[in-house]
């Protein structure tokens, strides 16, 4: 295995995820039960859960699964789609899969750490920076520049983690272009596509606009199912989805048989959980907008443009790291400081928290956060 760096989210979460009274930096929407989730199946999908046989399933994952997954996109059959356990094996997979020691990389900043740290273990990478000072634009002129002969993948994730920018279609249409005419693959993160605050403003999918392009999915994050583990990469390129078979062949062999079904089944649905996930984040902002506007020396907030984290600023003299751990360790409150999104590829900002917004309720720890902050401040 390649020898990668710790995973400073991940750590973080293995000491606070489960052990904070008020997890307000989730970046997964409010989950169901599985009870709830399959109140929502027709009695063909309830029945072939209730009789599954645990047996192995294909690698490429479920058939029904795959064309199903199929069906979301323009101009990908089930034979495109290949499952993974959560889009971190996807992820991890795909980086070993087209990078090779002599390539290079050009990847997009701040980001989910993965994105960059796996592509750094296996070859050159160029980071190519969101502007905090502009509303993180992405500067297309600065992709192009970054592009050298050996450039293999260019890794984007809209909206992203965690700005929650969404860069205009006009842009991604173009950046699927750029990386055509250069023969380089884009490898793009739409784990929050179906998010989005305005829904005109939801890319298209890379798959669909590039023979070459990787469209990354899971379950976890817009229709908040991260327990299910069923991540897919949809792309036309067959011989590299067969690649990418054969690694999965050395990692989890096939994904989890009734995870395999109970994602049929949320997708099948999605429509009507995207709703109520959408409605849920909709409901939540202007608590969120209330809490901020109450300190207004104190934070610079700006609600995302898509996905369900956003990444304000916090202006307090000691510092985002010193206010966040703090706050985790005498309010419970937990939250995500800059340092966790640093970055080796290129400057990011310091003084930035990661808050989540598609939780239900996140009035309990909105409250905790006000009372920390009135007896502190
Ligand atoms: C942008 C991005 N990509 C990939 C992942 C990994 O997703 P999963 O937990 O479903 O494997 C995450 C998780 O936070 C993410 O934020």
């Amino acid at each position: 295995m390649t020898r990668l760096p710790d995973f400073r989210l991940e750590t973080y979460f293995s000491r606070w995820e489960f052990t904070a009274r008020h997890h307000m930096t989730a970046s997964d929407v409010q989950t169901m039960t599985l009870t709830e989730l399959l109140a929502l199946a027709d009695d063909q999908d309830r029945t072939a859960f209730e009789n599954l046989s645990l047996g192995y399933t294909d690698t490429y994952g479920d058939p029904a699964l795959r064309e199903v997954i199929a069906q979301m996109y323009e101009r990908a059959d089930a034979a495109d789609v290949i499952c993974f356990a959560g889009a971190e094996e996807a992820l991890y997979l795909a980086m070993n899969v087209l990078l090779d020691a002599g390539d290079h990389a050009v990847v997009v900043t701040p980001n989910y750490q993965a994105a960059e740290t796996v592509p750094l273990a296996l070859c050159e990478v160029t980071g190519v920076a969101l502007d905090p000072d502009r509303d993180w634009a992405l500067d297309l002129d600065q992709i192009k520049a970054a592009i050298r002969r050996n450039t293999r993948l260019v890794s984007v994730n809209f909206p992203n983690n965690p700005t929650g920018k969404v860069i205009s279609t006009a842009d991604f249409i173009e950046l699927a272009r750029l990386c055509d005419e250069h023969g380089i693959h884009l490898f793009s993160d739409e784990v929050y596509r179906g998010l989005e605050r305005d829904p005109a403003r939801t890319l298209p999918q890379a798959a669909d606009l590039s023979e070459r392009a990787l469209s990354l999915n899971v379950t976890s994050k817009s229709l908040g199912l991260p327990g299910l583990r069923i991540g897919w990469i949809t792309c036309r390129d067959r011989t590299l989805l067969t690649r990418l078979e054969r690694a999965k062949h050395y990692t989890t062999i096939c994904n989890s048989a009734p995870s395999e079904v109970l994602a049929r089944i949320a997708l099948k649905a999605r429509t009507t959980i995207l709703d109520r996930n959408r409605a849920l984040i909709a409901r939540n902002l202007p608590l969120f907008d209330a809490f901020f506007t109450e300190f207004p020396d104190v934070f610079d907030w700006q609600a995302p443009d898509g996905g369900c984290v956003a990444y304000p600023r916090y202006l307090g003299p000691e510092g985002v790291e010193e206010f966040c751990t703090r706050l985790v360790e005498e309010a419970g409150v937990l939250l995500l400081p800059a340092s966790i999104y640093r970055s080796e590829l290129t400057p990011t900002p310091t003084d930035r928290f990661r808050i989540g917004i598609g939780r239900a309720h996140p009035e309990e720890g909105l409250t905790a956060l006000t009372q920390w902050m009135k007896a502190h401040r």
